[in-house]
């Protein structure tokens, strides 16, 4: 993700162009990611009486607000419909979970029963254990419409599905070997009965299930191999929900492993069918084949595929496999879709203007504990987000506690090519020692690559500002590659009066520049440091979380 204030993203524009027909619907090429960025697990559901809208979840760990839900009924333009957590008080432990870096909101599952949005997700904390969480609304695109967290019993494990039986029946499938079942009762939150489902197809860390139901048929959709590049998706059926299941023949249902496509790491999917009947699926994937830097450098972490998905009745699901551009019998282009956040990988220019929120696909690294370090157009300085300095640093020292606040705003990047930058107003007589402002490109609080503006006292004279690169990549385990040495120039004296622009800019598809210029004068920036994304590459595909 890339911190601070004003930003401008440039992006590629997704290509539609119709190549074919097939019976009244047209084939349609698109370009994966349909979500870009940080968006790991996902799970999505068709409502038709919502205006047949498509909605998503998926993962957002440590970040707050939490558990992002996407809608859109093209399948293409994707809207930041609501954060289902947005409010402190419906995961407490979400503030003050020091010493993690991984834990929060894992891997959820979107359905939509009887007019209700059931998101059920678990929550990892520090402590373990996991909890299973079900939050419900009845307004997707209204962040307070959703409901505190209701736990239902959990075992010691990570994604649950859940599944609403023609009878009434409430069953929370989760991962495991094997993937197992509860029978829930709603009122309490009580397994009432729980049993084994299946195995798998043999390739181990059988997780991510989701259930459903089609010809008289239990489907069992699970993710096997692990979620690094063994990943894939496999399916098997049963007439009764309790099994036994027969795995498809045509298993796995997705996968790119063992090959060198640009998508890798593929799995976690999910199914659902639009409006015409077509059968979708989405599951996460990596940017960055084996062969394209050696499976080094993917700073944008696990995002959401499309895919389409033939199946016939009484036979089984075939899926189209993972690329870059694919087509399929896309719903008509359309944009009207409600709610207020941004399109999914759009560029913006935040300007914080007077009266206006801190935008809703912004990210914090733990709810904040001390909001108000973060104020939108403070008195006599509109247009501006003033930010109050933690006494911590990014990556915090031994006594860091959350509860102290980390001044840190982020979004996503979405693109492997962009420009980034945020204007900063420099402090004046009131700077003291060691205070820093700046942008970061931040995996985790232990890898990170900044440049700021810092004031310091050197070689006995008095405060004044430099210009400050450094990494942090501690937390990459076992990494060998360079950590670039910290940098340290006088801020020019002639920008002094100035608002300060610092940027970050991907220049190829490996390297990203870090750059400052009097705001007025961009022309006159200076390189203050380049760095390999592998250090914001998390330390498996697995990573960025
Ligand atoms: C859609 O078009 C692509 C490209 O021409 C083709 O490969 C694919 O088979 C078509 N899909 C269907 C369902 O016709
Ligand atoms: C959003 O949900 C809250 C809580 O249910 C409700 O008070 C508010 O009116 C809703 N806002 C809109 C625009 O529907
Ligand atoms: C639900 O489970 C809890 C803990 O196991 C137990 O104390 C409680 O009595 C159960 N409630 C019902 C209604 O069975
Ligand atoms: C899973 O495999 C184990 C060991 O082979 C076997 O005992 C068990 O019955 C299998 N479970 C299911 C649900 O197939
Ligand atoms: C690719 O990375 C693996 C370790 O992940 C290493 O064993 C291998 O030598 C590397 N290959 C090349 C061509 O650098
Ligand atoms: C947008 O969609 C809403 C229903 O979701 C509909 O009422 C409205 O007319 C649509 N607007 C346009 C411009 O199509
Ligand atoms: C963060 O602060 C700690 C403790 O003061 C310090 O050791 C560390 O170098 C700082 N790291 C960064 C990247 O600022
Ligand atoms: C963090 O600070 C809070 C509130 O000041 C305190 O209750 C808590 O014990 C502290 N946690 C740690 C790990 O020091
Ligand atoms: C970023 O800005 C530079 C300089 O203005 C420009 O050459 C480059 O095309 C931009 N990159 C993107 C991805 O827009
Ligand atoms: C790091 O290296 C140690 C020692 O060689 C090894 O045991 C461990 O598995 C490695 N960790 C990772 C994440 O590769
Ligand atoms: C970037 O880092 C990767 C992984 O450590 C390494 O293979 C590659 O050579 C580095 N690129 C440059 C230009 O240093
Ligand atoms: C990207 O640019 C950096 C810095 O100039 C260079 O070292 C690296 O080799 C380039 N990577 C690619 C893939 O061209």
């Amino acid at each position: 993700m890339l911190a601070l204030t004003t930003l401008s993203l440039v992006l590629i524009s997704l290509v539609r162009t119709v190549v074919g027909n097939i019976g009244n619907f047209k084939n349609v090429s698109y370009i994966n990611p349909i979500l870009p960025g940080w968006n790991s697990d996902p799970s999505c559901v068709f409502v038709a009486e919502l205006d047949n809208t498509f909605f998503c979840t998926t993962s957002s760990f440590l970040a707050y607000p939490g558990a992002p839900v996407y809608s859109s009924k093209d399948l293409i333009n994707w809207k930041l419909a609501s954060n289902a957590i947005s409010r402190p008080e419906q995961l407490p432990s979400l503030m003050t979970s020091n010493n993690i870096q991984g834990g929060g909101i894992f891997a959820s599952t979107l359905r939509y029963h009887k007019s209700t949005f059931y998101l059920i997700t678990t929550y990892i904390e520090n402590p373990l254990p996991p909890t299973f969480y079900i939050l419900t609304s009845e307004d997707a695109t209204n962040d307070s419409a959703w409901s505190m967290p209701f736990a239902i019993e959990t075992p010691y494990i990570i994604d649950p599905d859940i599944f609403f039986d023609d009878d009434g029946t409430v069953i929370v499938a989760y991962a495991g070997h094997p993937i197992k079942a509860q029978i829930i009762d709603m009122k309490t939150g009580n397994a009432t009965e729980t049993f084994d489902m299946w195995n798998g197809t043999g390739n181990g860390f059988t997780e991510g299930p989701h259930i459903y139901k089609k010809d008289g048929y239990y489907y069992l959709l699970i993710a096997e191999g692990g979620t690094e590049l063994g990943h894939s998706g496999a399916i098997a059926r049963s007439k009764s929900l309790r099994g036994p299941y027969e795995s498809s023949p045509y298993n796995p249902l997705v996968s790119n492993r063992r090959t060198d496509e640009y998508f890798q790491s593929v799995g976690h999917a999910d199914l659902f069918q639009d409006a015409s009947g077509n059968w979708w699926g989405c599951a996460l994937a990596v940017r960055s084949g084996p062969k394209l830097y050696n499976q080094t450098i993917f700073p944008m972490g696990r995002e959401t595929t499309l895919f389409p998905v033939t199946w016939p009745k009484d036979g089984w699901p075939i899926a189209s496999q993972i690329r870059g551009i694919m087509s399929g019998p896309l719903p008509l282009p359309n944009r009207n879709v409600s709610g207020e956040g941004l399109f999914a990988g759009e560029a913006d220019v935040v300007d914080f203007v007077p009266g206006s929120s801190i935008p809703k696909h912004f990210d914090f690294w733990r709810t904040p504990a001390k909001p108000n370090s973060f104020t939108v157009s403070p008195p006599n300085k509109p247009n501006t987000l003033r930010l109050t300095a933690s006494r911590a640093n990014l990556t915090g020292d031994a006594n860091f506690n959350a509860t102290d606040g980390l001044t840190l705003v982020m979004r996503r990047q979405a693109h492997t090519l962009f420009n980034f930058t945020v204007d900063v107003e420099l402090l004046g007589a009131e700077a003291q020692e060691g205070d820093e402002v700046g942008i970061t490109s931040f995996l985790d609080q232990y890898q990170h690559v900044d440049l700021g503006v810092v004031y310091l006292s050197k070689n006995n004279k008095k405060t004044s500002p430099y210009l400050r690169y450094r990494a942090t990549a501690f937390g990459k385990t076992n990494f060998t590659g360079i950590v670039p040495k910290t940098k340290l120039l006088a801020l020019p004296a002639d920008w002094s009066d100035d608002l300060v622009r610092l940027g970050i800019s991907a220049i190829n598809g490996t390297h990203f520049v870090f750059v400052a210029a009097p705001a007025a004068r961009p022309l006159s920036s200076i390189v203050v440091g380049i760095a390999n994304t592998t250090l914001i590459s998390g330390p498996g595909n697995a990573s960025g979380e």
